[in-house]
């Protein structure tokens, strides 16, 4: 498989051949690409995003660490940003996953298509990538296209994707969460180390507040229809007082609420064929916070904990 992705752009093998290499415990193995762990699948798609992307300036990104809430955060961003187009009844939501209706940059985008054609797609474009921000390209950056960025307890998003690995089916995965844990703890993690990534949001958006948005998917829990005007506000689709007397920001988050989403007949029954086929309902689990504690044992969980103390300390951010 590996060699499948790979061996399509000689140019992208001969920069990859002297990466660091590790092998990862979900299967693919990684490289260190640009500073963070890059899974060889994702390799080629982000240099094509890099290389070949040309941003406008009504371009939203859905940034994140895999596993931090990517799908809900898609589904809030395209119906907010579509909600003059589609009624809450009759959207795209309703027969499309949200990741097909939101394409991911390396996964989708560029994996099968070297140069797909981005310019036909009407305003705005809406597009997701896990790719960490110092990885985005400067079309990005020096645009005036929007970012927003999920994140959440990495215990949880651990725990999450340990889960998810069970569906990606991949030859070579490891099978104990205790061999998994060891990995994570090391930052040696798809598109991690996980603090870095999302360090490099957090401190990306304390710098320009007006360019990129930093979620938590645990406030977002607590409280989602202040962030469906928040993302309103931030995406320039503001909610005018009329919709809001008429209810529409609740409308949103009830259509975008785990529950709803997860019983849609797409996301009980669809597949997606990405890369490897992936049944649509394992973007819906548990949706919930805390679930760590019911996977780690109690010494894992105190030494990530702790890891975590550490690593956003002084950052301004906790969890
Ligand atoms: P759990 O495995 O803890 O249940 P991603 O979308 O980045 O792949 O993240 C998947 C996680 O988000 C899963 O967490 C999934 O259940 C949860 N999730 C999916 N849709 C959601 C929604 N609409 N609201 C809240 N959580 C959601």
């Amino acid at each position: 498989n590996e060699e499948k992705y790979l061996n399509n752009d000689m140019e992208i093998q001969v920069q990859i051949q002297s990466l660091p290499r590790a092998k990862y415990w979900v299967g693919d193995d990684l490289y260190k690409f640009q500073g963070f762990w890059i899974p060889t699948i994702a390799i080629p798609g982000i240099i094509k995003f890099q290389t070949q992307f040309q941003a406008r300036d009504s371009d939203l990104l859905v940034t994140s660490f895999p596993k931090c809430g990517t799908t809900w955060l898609k589904s809030l961003v395209f119906m907010i940003s579509n909600r003059s187009i589609y009624s809450i009844s009759d959207n795209p939501l309703t027969k499309l996953s949200p990741h097909d209706v939101v394409p991911n940059l390396e996964f989708n985008v560029y994996l099968f298509k070297p140069y797909p054609d981005l310019e036909i797609l009407p305003n705005p474009r809406i597009f997701s990538t896990h790719a960490p921000y110092p990885l985005l390209p400067s079309s990005v950056i020096n645009s005036e296209s929007k970012i927003v960025y999920m994140c959440r307890n990495l215990l949880d998003q651990f725990v999450s994707f340990w889960h998810f690995k069970d569906r990606l089916k991949q030859q070579g995965a490891c099978t104990s969460i205790s061999e998994a844990f060891e990995m994570f703890y090391s930052g040696v993690d798809g598109f991690g180390p996980s603090w870095e990534h999302v360090l490099s949001y957090w401190k990306a958006s304390l710098e320009n507040p007006n360019k990129v948005l930093f979620l938590k998917y645990e406030d977002m829990k607590e409280n989602p229809t202040f962030y469906v005007k928040k993302l309103g506000d931030f995406l320039g689709f503001p909610f005018s007082e009329e919709e809001v007397k008429q209810g529409m920001i609740e409308e949103i988050a009830n259509f975008c609420s785990f529950e709803n989403l997860r019983n849609l007949g797409v996301n009980k029954s669809g597949k997606r064929a990405i890369a490897r086929p992936i049944e649509n309902n394992a973007y819906f689990r548990k949706g919930e916070v805390g679930d760590w504690a019911n996977y780690l044992s109690p010494s894992m969980a105190e030494r990530a904990i702790k890891l975590m103390d550490d690593k956003f300390s002084g950052s301004g951010l906790s969890f």
